[in-house]
Formats: C-alpha cells, sequence, structure tokens
C-alpha cells in the first residue's frame, strides 16, 4: 500500500526562522516517515509582487538558503523530495485549467491577497492578475502530487480552503483525479517576534534564524522585549503573552524549569537576566543539531545542488503524471490523439503518393 501524500512549501524570499519551524517546518520533520513528503521551493510565487530582474537574480541565493534550512532542520533528502516548482514545466499548464474553476471575487476577497499587495506598496489599482491568482498557483503545487496534506501556517490556510474547493469543482466536472487535501496547522501557528510584534517575519527585523550562530541568539535573545511594566526583578510580570515565556513554552524541553521561571517571575522573585539567560541555552541546545547537519551539507561541493536536481526530477515525473490524468479526464487527450492520428495518416498518403507518381522529368 502506498502512503498517503504531503505537499507544502515555501517561497525563497531569505532564510527560515523560528516563525517557520513551529508553524509548518517542524509538522514536515515530523510526518517524514508516516507519509511521502513533496516540498516545493515555490520561486514562481515570488513574481506576484516581485517581477523585476534583480529579484530574480537574488533568488539563486535564495533557493539555496532554503533548501539547506530545510536539510539543517532534519528534512532527509532519502526519504523526501526537494524540488524547484518554476523548473516543473506542467505545474504552470495545471495552473490554467484551476484558473478556469474559481471565480474572480472568490480570490480577490482574500485577505492575504490585500496583505501581500501592502507589503510590497501596491496599490488597489495596481494588483496584477498573476497576485490574484497567488492561491489558484499554490492550488496547482498542492494538487501537482495528488497531496492529502497541506502543513502550513496560519497564514496560508486560506489557500488550502481554495484549494479544496477546486479540486472538488475538477472532481465533480471531469471525475475523480484528485483527494481532497487537509490542511495542518503547526502548534504555535503564529509566532511572536523578538519585539513583541504579532508576527515573526524577516522584513520586520524581529526573527531568530533557523542559520543564526550561538552569539547571535544569544544577542538576540537579551534583546527581547518582555513585560513593559516590569521596571525591576522584585516586581511581580506577567508570563501570559510574553514573548520570552512564549518560546520558553515553544523551544525549552525543561518543562519543570520553565514551570519554576513563571512562578518566580509572576511572585517578583527572578530578573529577567535568568530567565533570558536559560532561554538563549534551551534555544542554542535546540539549534545545535541544524548547525550540525547544515556544516554536514556545506562541506560536500555541489550536495544542495544536487538534492534539489535529484528532487526537481522526481517531482517533474510526478506533475506529468497528474497533468496527463488531468488531460485524460478532460478529454483533450482524445480530441489530440485523434488529429495528431489522422494528420500523421495524411501525411503518409500524401508521401506515399508522391512516391508512387514521380515527378516528370
Ligand atoms: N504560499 C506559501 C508561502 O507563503 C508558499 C507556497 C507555494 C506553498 N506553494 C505552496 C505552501 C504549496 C504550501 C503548499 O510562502
Amino acid at each position: 500500500m502506498s502512503r498517503k501524500r504531503i505537499l507544502t512549501g515555501d517561497r525563497p524570499t531569505g532564510k527560515l526562522h523560528l516563525g517557520h519551524y513551529v508553524g509548518s517546518l517542524a509538522n514536515r520533520v515530523r510526518l517524514q516517515d508516516e507519509y511521502e513528503c513533496f516540498f516545493i521551493i515555490a520561486d514562481l510565487h515570488t513574481l506576484t509582487t516581485k517581477p523585476e530582474k534583480e529579484h530574480i537574480e537574488a533568488l539563486r541565493q535564495n533557493i539555496m538558503d532554503v533548501t539547506l534550512d530545510y536539510l539543517s532542520a532534519g528534512i532527509d533528502p532519502q526519504k523526501s523530495v526537494i524540488y524547484l516548482q518554476s523548473a516543473v514545466h506542467a505545474v504552470y499548464e495545471m495552473n490554467l485549467f484551476f484558473e478556469m474553476l474559481v471565480t474572480l471575487p472568490r480570490v480577490s476577497r482574500l485577505p492575504s491577497i490585500k496583505d501581500m499587495a501592502r507589503a510590497a506598496n501596491i496599490s488597489d489599482d495596481a494588483v496584477p492578475l498573476g497576485l490574484v491568482g497567488y492561491p489558484v498557483l499554490q492550488a496547482a503545487d498542492i494538487l501537482m502530487p495528488r497531496a492529502h496534506l497541506v502543513p502550513v501556517g496560519k497564514d496560508n490556510e486560506a489557500h488550502v480552503e481554495i484549494t479544496r474547493e477546486i479540486a472538488r469543482r475538477f472532481n465533480y466536472l471531469y471525475g475523480e483525479v484528485f483527494p481532497i487535501p487537509d490542511v495542518m496547522v503547526g502548534e504555535v501557528p503564529s509566532l511572536v517576534g523578538t519585539d513583541g510584534q504579532a508576527k515573526m517575519s524577516k522584513s520586520l527585523g524581529n526573527a531568530i534564524f533557523l542559520s543564526d550562530d550561538a552569539k547571535t541568539v544569544r544577542k538576540k535573545v537579551f534583546g527581547m522585549y518582555t513585560d513593559p511594566n516590569r521596571i525591576s526583578a522584585d516586581v511581580p510580570g506577567r508570563v501570559e503573552g510574553n514573548p520570552v515565556f512564549i518560546y520558553h513554552d515553544a523551544f525549552n524541553p525543561n518543562k519543570a524549569e520553565v514551570e519554576d521561571l513563571k512562578d518566580r517571575y509572576r511572585q517578583g522573585k527572578v530578573g529577567d537576566v535568568e530567565v533570558k539567560e536559560k532561554l538563549a541555552t534551551a534555544l542554542n541546545n535546540f539549534l545545535e543539531p541544524f548547525r550540525e547537519r547544515r556544516a554536514y551539507y556545506e562541506a560536500q561541493n555541489g550536495l544542495v545542488e544536487r538534492v534539489l536536481y535529484e528532487g526537481t526530477q522526481r517531482a517533474t515525473k510526478e506533475a506529468d503524471e497528474t497533468l496527463s490524468l488531468m488531460k485524460k479526464a478532460m478529454g483533450f487527450t482524445g480530441i489530440w490523439n485523434r488529429i495528431s492520428r489522422k494528420g500523421r495518416e495524411a501525411i503518409e498518403r500524401a508521401e506515399k503518393q508522391s512516391a508512387d507518381q514521380p515527378a516528370a522529368e
């Protein structure tokens, strides 16, 4: 019996951080044995807000960074496929078919599209068609390997819902080709930034990266926002919503230590320094295996490229298969087969005729 499939991934916009890890990467690593996994580096999606050549040039490094982040987080290329979206041509074709199965108002209403436009400084009347189509292209990604499960961050939940609608509509119109994929959001669906802002994000400058070294992690932790009302260590502090404790909960496996710190914090019996010192240690312990794997992959020339190359070949095979199932179900294969057969027969007849009647001298 074959395993169910996962498809998920990221746009290569830069290095991945702890928010990516708790939102989705942790689930991916955990489910690698249970599911057949496809991880997409979604470079085409970056064109929706950044089509300029300079941004495409930046993809080269970003693709390598994200792939290395995956490998360092524990995605095992012996088990899972990591591939480059733009190199899998069948997905461009799927995208076109799926565009016919969703309405413009449905995708235009999505807050995520508006958020992305705002973040990229795009005004309402300058939104590219492709940005509105972002979730449709994502649906093509997800349906490409006929995935059953999509582990993503909270901000991508609505896109998986669109994917489900498209898959249902396709199946209804043309016959059962796709499973209806489920979404899975991580334990911490959205991680606060080190500055206390709602979301950790590279562009907000409040991220701890998976690739940060121990010194950098420590420095960032000591710069972290805590309870602003707590001006000295003997003032009772708030634990709820306090980024330092949110991180302790998410990354410190020593629950007894965390509970003890929380108790003393609430009573005003512990200084920020101790809380942060223990968090820095916990985070660095957590990231140490990442650093070891990163060093291993980095040490071998071309290894990361090889992972992407082989993964993309595997994904291409899968995508071609799905596209062929789709075209058969839709009836295009039948139409084209008949045209090409009769066309070839006509060519053969004409060739035979000219061979039978050589031109007069
Ligand atoms: N939308 C994802 C992001 O925010 C990237 C992505 C593209 C994706 N295609 C996908 C995620 C398919 C999950 C499944 O970066």
